[in-house]
């Protein structure tokens, strides 16, 4: 049977796996011809460094190879089906990374192709990003359901595939939003009914007390550049400075998934400073995509 990586909420015990496999990749424990053979297609209908480079770079360290694709130089961008587009893709590629709008897009390439989908950031989630959040998590405190984690700021895609990790893997977890900007209800809703520790506050300070990692991201995510200023009213309370990281756990850490925006959801001395471990997230994007590709294909 085919294996797709969407949402970490379906993963159950293999996220478990992922996280192990991820810690062994970063110690160099693979054999370098593992995905010999296999051609990963990497389409892109949003901007990416991270989530691009760490897969390309990931599948040549794998002994694979991959082909980058946008919509602005295929048929995509020509409004070429994405069911047709799926039909095609899957006869010349053994895998494809996608990430697009809604999360229906990449469903859609499930249902008509015949090749494993690796969700790379929907609007809805980024499972790729938090996964490999949580491996960092993990770096630094390995019981993970004993961890107090807080969100601040948005309840979008980042926030929703969070909300499916601390399911999945236990632990607590505090997101503050604006009224008008909670995460998806239906995530929550599920997660909670499987007894997962979420809780929702409006106030950042709430969220942040006691807290062992403060998460956040940028007010306008991609699609939502119009929105900008209605979001930087909204969200002017929602910003991590030193004064909020003080609420925290000692010894707390900040975490970002990158690009950020320094001044508006995060203070530049918080950013630079010794509780940030932004880059060593960039950095685990890598170790966790080659776990990913590993585990899609095995
Ligand atoms: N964090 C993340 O996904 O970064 P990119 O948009 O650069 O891929
Ligand atoms: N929430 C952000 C994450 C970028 C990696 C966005 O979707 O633009």
């Amino acid at each position: 049977m085919l294996k797709h990586f969407v949402r970490i909420g379906d993963l159950g015990k293999e996220a478990q796996v992922l996280l192990q496999r991820a810690g062994e990749m970063k110690a160099g424990r693979y054999p370098g011809e593992l995905l010999r053979g296999k051609i990963l297609l990497l389409i892109f209908e949003k901007a990416s460094t991270r989530t691009r480079l760490s897969f390309e770079v990931g599948i040549r360290r794998l002994g694979g190879q991959c082909i980058f694709m946008t919509p602005a130089e295929s048929q995509l961008g020509r409004s070429e089906p994405i069911a047709d587009t799926a039909r095609v893709i899957s006869r010349y590629n053994d895998g494809v990374v996608i990430r697009t709008f809604s999360e229906s897009r990449l469903r859609q390439i499930i249902e008509y192709g015949s090749i494993p989908v690796i969700n790379a950031l929907t609007d809805e989630g980024h499972p790729c990003q938090v996964l490999s959040d949580v491996f960092t998590m993990y770096e630094h405190r390995p019981d993970l359901t004993a961890l107090k984690v807080a969100w601040v700021g948005d309840g979008n895609n980042m926030a929703n595939s969070l909300i499916e990790a601390a399911g999945v893997f236990g632990f607590a977890l505090t997101l503050a939003c604006p009224e008008a900007y909670a995460p998806d209800a239906g995530v929550l809703e599920t997660t909670l009914k499987a007894g997962g520790r979420v809780r929702l506050v409006r106030d950042p300070a709430e969220a942040c007390a006691g807290a062992d990692f403060v998460h956040t991201d940028v007010w306008a995510s991609m699609g939502q550049e119009e929105e900008r200023l209605a979001r930087e009213k909204a969200f002017s309370g929602y910003y991590v400075d030193k004064k909020l990281m003080s609420l925290a756990a000692p010894g707390a850490c900040f975490m970002h998934c990158l690009p950020a925006h320094k001044g508006e959801e995060v203070s530049e001395d918080v950013f630079e400073g010794p509780a940030s471990i932004v880059f060593d997230q960039a950095e685990n994007r890598l170790h966790m995509q080659m776990a990913i590709m590993e585990w899609v294909f095995k």
